[in-house]
């Protein structure tokens, strides 16, 4: 996909706890699971954005900047990725410095600073697929979750 399309969308249901079952086995052959408590009144807010790492150019800074205030005034509490994070072709290696100047150095929002769920899409896989599941980037910033699909088992 080669549209920018960043819409906030906010989601309020009675959600008990979303819960996402990542679809890769480890050594126990058991789901790795991700548990995203819900806040106190058992709701869960979260931004959608896909098709953004630009080095901030074509607008990308511009939108973080709208995502910083709507993620505040929403108390959002993750992010997830529709994929192309990484214009043209992915990123090379986890040490491709386009993972600080078009994410840890573009989301700054405090607002912003909550987990990141993040799909793949196809120019990330122009690129260095296994770079963006490494857990190295999660040693860079702690936002990072990447991976090549979920299974989301909410309540509501
Ligand atoms: C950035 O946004 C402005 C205002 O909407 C627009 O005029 C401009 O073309 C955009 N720049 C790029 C590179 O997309």
């Amino acid at each position: 996909m080669d549209t920018m399309r960043d819409k906030p969308i906010k989601f309020s249901s009675s959600v008990f706890c979303l819960i996402i079952l990542l679809s890769v086995y480890n050594s126990t052959a058991e789901l790795r699971r991700l548990v995203q408590p819900p806040k106190s009144d058992g709701t869960l807010s979260f931004l959608v954005v896909g098709d953004w790492g630009r080095r901030g150019s074509y607008n990308q800074s511009q939108v973080a900047r709208q995502m910083g205030k709507t993620g505040m005034n929403l108390n959002i509490d993750f992010v997830i990725s529709t994929g192309d994070n990484f214009y043209d072709d992915g990123i090379t290696s986890p040490y491709d410095c386009q993972f600080q100047d078009s994410f840890t150095n573009i989301y700054t929002a405090p607002s912003l600073q909550k987990p990141w769920y993040n799909v793949l899409g196809n120019h990330d896989y122009r690129g260095n697929v296994d770079a963006q599941i490494s857990p190295i980037l999660k040693d860079f910033d702690c936002r990072w979750v990447c991976l090549r699909s979920y299974v989301v088992n909410a309540g509501n």
